[in-house]
């Protein structure tokens, strides 16, 4: 049981687009018991609108056949998925071990100063959020940030100042 925030509506209807609506019946192929289509298909809904909404919640429930319910302790479960909409640009900053030993809080830190927002925070303008999270499998390059899924690796307060300037 999660103890994450609760899913909140959109106020709009959910379906996945055509290229979206192609790879889960690609994907569909490919497991025999449905209940494993949850997680592709949360990553669907994230890749399409950028968090995981209670409309898209029941739409993907009902495409796979299971219980909403199911879908949502899934969703709930994994940090990975946002369950708000984020910041265009969502900074994830590495806070396990390798990370946290070479230096990951003076990237917090900076952050912080610079954006305006703290960790769970979105910034006023919409253009950043920032998160902590869990070891995100690349220690040997420790301090690792990922800012929409890319990986930036051996980070440093200027290699993000670098960085940050070149995020319109
Ligand atoms: S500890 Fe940061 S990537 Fe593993």
């Amino acid at each position: 049981m999660s103890n994450r925030a609760e899913l909140i509506e959109s106020g709009k209807p959910f379906a996945f687009d055509a290229e979206r609506d192609a790879e889960f019946e690609r994907l569909a192929k490919r497991y025999p018991n449905r209940d494993s289509l949850i997680l592709p298909s949360l990553w669907l809904i994230q890749d399409q609108q950028g968090w995981i909404s209670v409309e898209s919640i029941a739409y993907v429930a009902d495409r796979i056949g299971t219980f909403a319910s199911q879908v949502y302790e899934v969703a709930t479960f994994y940090t990975m998925y946002h369950l708000r909409p984020m910041g265009k640009y969502h900074i994830c900053v590495c806070r396990t071990l390798s990370c946290y030993l070479l230096g990951k809080q003076q990237i917090v830190d900076y952050l912080q100063q610079e954006l305006g927002i703290r960790p769970g925070q979105i910034s006023e303008d919409g253009r950043f959020s920032l998160e902590e999270v869990e070891c995100l499998g690349h220690c040997g390059s420790a301090p690792v940030v990922q800012i929409n899924g890319e990986f930036h690796e051996n980070m440093t307060v200027d290699k993000f100042k670098e960085l940050l300037s070149t995020l319109k």
